[in-house]
C-alpha cells in the first residue's frame, strides 16, 4: 500500500517508463494494452520500482504513436477503455506503485474535435484561433507563411483545402495549439484536474519548453536561432507551468509535474524547476552523454549545479522510447546519443557484449546518484536496438519525413519479450497476431521469464539495485561527494551512511578503495581489482 505521507517522493523515486504499445498485450491483437500492463504489475512490483509513467494511452490515430492526442479524456480502444485505466491506476496503487501520465500540450491530433471544428468552419472562425492558421506567402498563397521546418524533418507547415496553412513543429497530423489563447489553456488545466482526480500522481509534460511561438512567426536560421528562440524555451512558457502546479499543489497529496525540457543550456534548464513550477525534469544531459570518466563527471557536476539554486532534485536517465537502447549505444565507437547523428551511427559496427558489460555498469552508477532515476522498459532486459527492421514494418513519422534516410526510433519500441511460450516471445497470448513490430528471433534468449532465474542477468542486477537502493538511506535524494582515487578515468563517490559507488572506465583493471563490504557488483571482482567497464557498490568506513 502507498503510504500517502510518503511527502515528495519525486524526489528520490524510481520511474518506470512503459510505452503501452510494447509492454504486454492482453487480448492477442499484437498490440500491448492495459490488460496486458495489469496482469504484469506483479513483475514491476518485483522489479522494485516506485512509479509508472505510461506513455499516451489516450485516443489517437497513432500518427505518432499516441503523441497525436484525439481526445484527452479517454483511453484509446486499442488499449482499452477508461474504466480500465481507473482499475489499473488503483491496483498499482496498491501495490505500492505511482501513475504517471503523458500530457501533450504542444499539439493535439488533427482528429482531435477541435482541429476538425476549425477545418470545418474555416478562415476567420474562433475555431481556427486556436491552432496557428495562416494564409500563405507568394502571389496565391502558394508558399507556407515562414521557413520553419518540422522536427520530423520536412516543412512545419501543411495546407488546407481552403488555401490557409497550418503549423506542426511534429508531423502534420499533430498541429500546435496556441497556447496565447485562453481556451487551450482552460482546456488543459480541466484535463489535469480529471486525471489528478482519478488518481494519478503526476504528469509528465510532452514537448514542455516549446508551447510558446513568435507571435509574428518570423522567419530564421535555425543554425543561428533569435534570441529568444521563435518557439523554444520562451519566457512566456513558464507562466503555463505556474498555472498548473498551482492545481497539482491543490491536491492531497499534492501531484507532481515532470518536464520533458530538451535544453542544451542547464541554467535555461533549471529556470523550469523553479519551487512554483515543474517538480523535475528529463536529464536529457547524462542520457546523451558518452562512455566516458570526464564526460560523466562533468555532467554530474554541472546537473548537481544547476539544479542546487532552485532546490530541485536531479534526475537520471539512460533511455526512453525516442533514443537508442543502451547496450547499442554503448557497444559503439561512438558512445553517445545525438539526435542529428542517429543516421550516421545507424548499423555501425556494434559490440553488444561490451555495450551490455558497460550498461550494467551505467545501470549502478545512476541508481546511485543524488534525486530520482528512470528506467525505460526493456533496458531491465537489457534489450537491444533492433536496426534491421524491414522498411514496411517501420512506422515512426521520423522515418517517413526524412525520406526514410533517419532510420527513426522504431527500434527501441520493439515489443518486448516476456517467455518462450506464447506468441511474440510471450508479448501477446497464445494464438495472438504478429506483433506490431518484429521482433528478433535472438530475443527468446532474453525473455523476462529466463532472466528472472539467473543470477547473472541484467534483470536480476536490475531487481537486486532496486532493492539495496530502496534499503540504502544515503540513496535517492540527498548529498554526494567524489572520492580521491588514485587511478583516471575511475568515478568513485560516496553517499550518506558508508556508502560508495566505484567505477572504471579506464583501459585496465584497478585497485578498489579501503571498504568494509562490497554491496554488489556489474560483474565478477578480478581479486581485490575492478575490472573495466564494472561500476561497484561498497560499505566504506563511515567518516
Ligand atoms: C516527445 C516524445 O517523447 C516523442 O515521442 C514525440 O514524438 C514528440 N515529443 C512529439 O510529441
Amino acid at each position: 500500500m502507498l503510504d500517502d505521507d510518503t511527502r515528495d517522493w519525486w524526489r528520490h523515486a524510481a520511474i518506470y517508463q512503459v510505452y503501452p504499445r510494447s509492454f504486454a498485450d492482453g487480448d492477442g491483437d499484437g498490440v500491448g494494452d492495459l490488460a496486458g500492463i495489469r496482469a504484469r504489475l506483479g513483475y514491476l512490483h518485483d522489479l522494485g520500482i516506485d512509479a509508472i509513467w505510461f506513455s499516451p494511452w489516450f485516443p489517437s490515430p497513432m500518427a505518432d504513436a499516441g503523441y497525436d492526442v484525439a481526445d484527452y479524456r479517454d483511453i484509446d480502444p486499442v488499449f482499452g477503455t477508461l474504466a480500465e485505466a481507473e482499475q489499473l491506476i488503483a491496483e498499482a496503487r496498491r501495490l505500492g506503485i505511482r501513475t504517471i501520465i503523458d500530457i501533450v500540450p504542444n499539439h493535439c491530433s488533427d482528429r482531435h474535435a477541435w482541429f476538425q471544428q476549425a477545418l470545418a468552419e474555416g478562415p476567420g472562425s474562433p475555431a481556427r484561433e486556436l491552432f496557428w492558421f495562416r494564409p500563405g506567402r507568394g502571389e496565391h498563397g502558394e508558399l507556407p507563411p515562414n521557413d520553419w521546418q518540422s522536427i520530423f524533418g520536412g516543412r512545419a507547415w501543411t495546407r488546407v483545402r481552403d488555401g490557409e496553412w497550418y503549423l506542426h513543429l511534429f508531423a502534420a497530423e499533430q498541429p500546435d495549439l496556441n497556447w496565447d489563447h485562453p481556451r487551450v489553456r482552460a482546456e488543459f488545466e480541466d484535463i489535469l484536474r480529471f486525471w489528478f482526480d482519478r488518481g494519478v500522481d503526476g504528469i509528465r509534460i510532452d514537448s514542455a519548453a516549446m508551447c510558446a511561438k513568435d507571435p509574428y512567426l518570423a522567419d530564421f536560421d535555425p543554425a543561428a536561432p533569435p534570441e529568444p528562440h521563435p518557439y523554444s524555451d520562451r519566457d512566456e512558457v513558464h507562466d503555463i507551468y505556474r498555472a498548473w502546479r498551482q492545481i497539482a499543489d491543490s491536491y492531497e497529496p499534492k501531484r507532481a509535474l515532470i518536464g520533458e525540457v530538451w535544453l542544451g543550456d542547464t541554467e535555461r534548464f533549471a529556470r523550469y524547476l523553479r519551487s512554483d513550477e515543474m517538480h523535475t525534469a528529463f536529464n536529457f544531459d547524462f542520457l546523451g552523454c558518452p562512455w566516458d570518466a570526464k564526460a560523466l563527471r562533468g555532467c554530474v557536476d554541472a546537473t548537481l549545479a544547476s539544479h542546487a539554486p532552485v532546490g530541485a532534485p536531479s534526475t537520471w536517465v539512460l533511455a526512453n522510447h525516442d533514443v537508442t537502447r543502451t547496450v547499442t549505444r554503448y557497444g559503439r565507437a561512438d558512445t553517445g546519443f545525438e539526435h542529428a547523428l542517429r543516421q550516421a551511427r545507424h548499423q555501425v559496427h556494434t559490440d553488444i557484449p561490451t555495450g551490455t558489460r558497460r550498461a550494467r555498469a551505467a545501470a549502478l552508477l545512476t541508481l546511485a546518484l543524488p534525486g530520482a532515476v528512470y528506467l525505460y522498459q526493456g533496458e531491465e532486459l537489457g534489450l537491444p536496438e533492433v536496426e534491421d527492421l524491414p522498411d514496411h514494418a517501420r512506422q515512426d513519422p521520423f522515418f517517413f519525413r526524412t525520406q526514410k534516410t533517419d532510420p527513426g526510433r522504431d527500434g527501441c519500441r520493439v515489443p518486448l519479450p516476456w517467455s518462450k511460450t506464447g506468441a511474440n516471445h510471450g508479448f501477446s497470448p497464445a494464438g495472438g497476431a504478429p506483433a506490431w513490430l518484429p521482433q528478433p528471433t535472438e530475443w527468446a534468449e532474453l525473455t523476462a521469464d529466463d532472466q528472472a532465474g539467473d543470477p547473472d542477468s541484467m534483470l536480476t542486477l536490475y531487481r537486486t539495485a532496486f532493492a539495496v537502493r530502496g534499503a540504502e538511506p544515503g540513496l535517492g535524494d540527498g548529498p554526494m561527494s567524489w572520492l580521491d582515487i588514485d587511478a583516471a578515468d575511475v568515478l568513485a563517490f560516496a553517499r550518506p551512511g558508508g556508502f560508495a559507488c566505484v567505477v572504471n572506465l579506464s583501459g585496465g583493471p584497478v585497485e578498489l578503495p579501503a571498504y568494509e563490504e562490497i554491496l554488489l557488483a556489474s560483474a565478477p571482482l578480478d581479486g581485490g581489482r575492478l575490472p573495466v567497464d564494472t561500476a561497484v557498490w561498497l560499505r566504506i568506513p563511515k567518516e
